[in-house]
């Protein structure tokens, strides 16, 4: 059985960040295979880690659209569109990576959406953890556009508009009736000793310092930070406590 971990909240928040900090968590951990999915056309989740990616789905799809004739006459567009994103999967170093784009062409995002949803249930029944991030609107989960999450990980800053902001993705998720096994809040960028009670319905999987680290690290990757660092400190413990749970859910 594999586990599903998904990111949400409102833009800036720290979603990219956090998935790859628990890619890393995964990697280090030797936890088993990752696959990264950066569902954000605007964001750079391979580049967060170290790798500049080769391949994304949008580009695929305005590759074989321009050019209809590459088609096998044994497989429907849909088909082939599959097959040329499992096979050129971008492999980096402890994880690989899919990455979801945006086509250029006449393509709509909800298509790349559809293509997503397509590809990623077989895909996905490859690999022991898949960490996907999302982007900041709700078009990934108002579409349903993964079948199934285990982790649903909700990210807020510590102001009272970030955690109104949360407490809204929370409400949306009940609403649309999102299935998922566990859901946790965790508080990023927080101020030093300004760690105080928060009322949420979710569990708190944690706390995560504001730290200079993350926002100077500028081209540095996240694979690279050293194991000291006050962030790998605090998202290793929140990771483990969320991992060692959902692997005690999955076997009862
Ligand atoms: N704990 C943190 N301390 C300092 N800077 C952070 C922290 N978490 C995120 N950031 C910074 O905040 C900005 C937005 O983070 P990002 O992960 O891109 O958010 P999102 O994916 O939710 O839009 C980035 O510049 C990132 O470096
Ligand atoms: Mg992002």
């Amino acid at each position: 059985m594999n586990n599903i971990i998904a990111f949400a909240g409102k833009g800036g928040v720290g979603k990219t960040t956090i998935a790859s900090l628990l890619i890393r968590y995964l990697v280090k951990q030797k936890a088993g295979s990752v696959l990264a999915i950066d569902a954000d056309p605007n964001s750079n989740l391979g580049e967060l880690l170290g790798f500049k990616p080769t391949q994304d789905i949008g580009r695929i799809i305005d590759d074989i659209s321009r050019n209809i004739s590459q088609i096998p006459l044994n497989m429907s567009k849909d088909e082939f569109i599959s097959y040329r994103i499992e096979t050129t999967l971008d492999e980096a170093e402890g994880f690989d990576l899919l990455t979801l784009g945006r086509p250029e062409g006449t393509g709509c995002y909800c298509y790349v959406n559809n293509v997503l949803r397509n590809v990623s249930s077989k895909l996905m029944s490859n690999y022991d953890y898949i960490v996907i991030d999302n982007e900041a609107g709700f078009e990934h989960l108002s579409r349903k556009t993964l079948k199934k999450i285990d982790t649903l990980i909700i990210i807020s800053d510590s102001t009272p508009q970030g955690l109104k902001a949360a407490r809204r993705i929370f409400d949306l998720v009940k609403e649309l009736k999102i299935e998922y096994k566990e859901i946790y809040l965790v508080v990023n960028r927080v101020k030093l000793n300004k760690k105080t009670d928060i009322d949420f319905p979710a569990e708190i999987a944690g706390f995560i310092s504001e730290d200079v680290n993350i926002s100077d690290a500028g081209e540095i990757s996240i694979m690279n930070l050293d194991e000291k660092t006050q962030i790998i400190k605090e998202t290793n413990e929140i990771f483990s406590h969320i991992t060692e749970r959902s692997r005690s859910c999955l076997k009862n």
